[in-house]
């Protein structure tokens, strides 16, 4: 103090310590509050209505008790076109379905985190650019003939799984269904993504089931993540100095496994090397079948090839860059191990807890709606009049239980919220778009919104026939997403979900107890759990039903 006070001196400036400590106190607390309040400026210049924010934090206090209705009020609120302050990230929510085609199958390919929770480190690497590279190699992980190198991993999980509901139907128990194909669901991921056998079905305590459950019990209100919203800069840097031995514990042990197994692998002859995804990228270091990123799969929720939406690309004339999309450009090959490992444990963390709500979700909705139950154990006793066991094909002529399955993923979207960065200003649809702020795409708002969907809360699977589609626009319907960055393990999923179920609706009738129906894991109180990139909704209660075996003591009458 005495130095600035000397400094001043030499200006002639008469100062005391008490006025100089004064003063750069209340200049501090000028450029604090100017910190504090000067990003939240943005939405209201570019005319996109919005709440209130508070210093510092924006508008995250909206989302105490999850993402879903939030969301869907603020929509309600302010229109088709809104926003809201994460921390101080400005994100602007489209619901407005001509205007998400003209974003989501253009240049809004990149997605970065904006709540990084430093709990991982070793995969973030997928979200910046090198995504293009990566996933420019892994798309052919998930072409339809390597599908079908999947089914038989497929069938072991599946197999437990029958045993598993076996067991609760032989001795007529009510049991938790969710729990069983949270099980399945990481037996199958850790199968075909990490080589691994884990049979979690009959060993919960399986140090790979541990280690990966670490990751689902992320919160988003700690005190340190509201510091890290408030002061990003500060934090971002530090995040990966702060001892977390969770964190260190977690990431040792994947990298570690996978690393070993990689070697494994090095040491085996080709022709006894496992036809899993790892393989698949291990042979992506030296193979040069690669493919650009135009051929993704547009929107295609259903699963069932949708030509329509693949040709979601806007004219020419309707785009704002007329400079060629990056989606466009061949990518660069090449697969380094950091991120083999990285990858396989993206997938982990966007395939198990996915797959498995969506099954529960399913086997929950046919439980109550024991007349569409029915016509799917129709549809698949028919099914296996023809055919022996699932397959990647053979599930296609599934039409019911498609349609089954894709009104769950309508009424539950795991990914009910997606996001794309806004790397440049530009305009769509004359709405000024700014650089820096997250175009948020309200996927959970869509599929309820009464304009397209007449009873919204109805569970109506005929909502799903092709005549139904073709007349609905397809920006309405978006459980994997849509455009270049959409789900790349939507064909793995479908098919995982496709085979436990045919399985189990030949085997078992799903019935309704006394606890399903009081304790009904309804949407509006459904516990929107909050992961690191994307928002999941799973139920909030167990999804207690009974299992029959369908031709020893019970059938449903419809
Ligand atoms: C029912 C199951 C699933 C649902 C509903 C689902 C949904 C989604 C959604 C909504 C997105 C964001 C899409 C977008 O931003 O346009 C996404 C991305 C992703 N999903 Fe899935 N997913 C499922 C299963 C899986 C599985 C089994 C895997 C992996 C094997 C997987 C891997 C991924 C990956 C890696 C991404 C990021 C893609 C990228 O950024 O390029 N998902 N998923």
């Amino acid at each position: 103090m005495e130095s600035v006070v000397d400094f001043l001196n030499v200006f002639h400036i008469r100062a005391s310590g008490l006025s100089v400590t004064l003063s750069l106190f209340l200049i501090s607390l000028g450029l604090l509050y100017w910190y504090s309040i000067y990003p939240y400026s943005v939405l209201s210049r570019c005319g996109i209505k919005h709440p209130k924010p508070i210093p510092f934090l924006g508008n995250i206090f909206m989302f105490r008790q999850g993402f879903f209705s939030p969301i869907n009020e603020l929509i309600k609120t302010h229109g088709r076109v809104c926003g809201y302050y994460l921390g101080r990230r400005p994100v602007v929510v489209v619901a407005d379905p001509d205007m998400l085609r003209q974003v989501m199958v253009r240049d809004f390919s990149t997605r970065t985190c904006t709540l990084c929770d430093s709990n991982i480190s070793f995969y973030d690497f997928i979200w910046n650019e090198r995504w293009k590279r990566v996933r420019s190699i892994l798309t052919p992980s998930f072409s339809a003939s390597k599908m079908k190198e999947m089914v038989p991993l497929i069938n072991t999980a599946t197999d437990a799984l029958m045993n598993n509901l076996n067991v609760y139907a032989e001795s007529g128990e009510a049991f938790d269904i969710h729990k069983c194909f949270g099980c399945f669901t990481m037996d199958v991921i850790a199968s075909v993504a990490f080589a691994t056998q884990v049979d979690s079905q009959n060993n919960p305590d399986d140090p790979f089931v541990r280690h990966a459950q670490m990751f689902f019990s992320f919160s988003f209100f700690r005190p340190i993540m509201l510091f890290f919203i408030a002061f990003p800069f500060i934090m971002a840097p530090l995040a990966g100095l702060i001892p977390n031995k969770r964190r260190d514990q977690m990431n040792q042990f994947f990298i570690n496994s996978i690393q070993k197994i990689i070697q494994q692998r090095e040491e085996q002859p080709p022709e006894q090397r496992r036809r899993d995804f790892l393989q698949l990228m291990l042979d992506a270091r030296t193979s040069k079948e690669s493919v650009s990123l135009e051929h993704f799969d547009s929107a295609n929720p259903s699963g069932v090839t949708d030509h329509r939406n693949q040709q979601t690309r806007p004219p020419a004339s309707d785009q704002e860059h007329p400079q060629e999309p990056p989606t466009r450009r061949p990518q660069k090959k090449m697969i380094t191990e950091d991120e083999i490992v990285g990858q396989a444990f993206v997938f982990l963390l966007a395939g198990y807890e996915t797959s498995s709500n969506t099954l529960a979700f399913t086997c929950y909705l046919l439980a109550i709606h024991p007349e569409c139950q029915v016509k799917v154990q129709e549809e698949v006793d028919d099914f296996f009049t023809r055919h022996e066991s699932p397959d990647y094909t053979n599930v296609h002529e599934l039409k019911y239980l498609d349609m089954v399955i894709s009104e769950a993923l309508r009424l539950y979207p795991p990914g009910f919220r997606f996001a794309r960065d806004i790397d440049n200003d530009c305009v769509v649809n004359g709405q000024f778009l700014p650089k820096g702020a997250t175009l948020e795409i309200p996927a959970g708002f869509l599929h309820y919104d009464p304009e397209h969907w007449p009873e919204p809360e109805k569970f109506i699977p005929e909502r799903f026939t092709p005549e139904a589609k073709a007349s609905r626009h397809p920006f309405v319907y978006l459980p994997f997403g849509a455009g270049p960055r959409n789900c790349v393990g939507m064909r793995l999923a479908q098919l995982e979900i496709k085979m436990a179920l045919v399985c189990l609706f030949r085997r078992f009738s799903i019935v309704a107890c006394t606890e399903t129906k009081t304790r009904r894991p309804h949407l509006v109180a459904a516990q929107v759990k909050m992961e690191k990139y994307l928002m999941r909704i799973s139920p909030t209660v167990k999804v207690i039903v009974s299992a029959f075996r369908r031709n020893h003591h019970h059938t449903l009458t419809g």
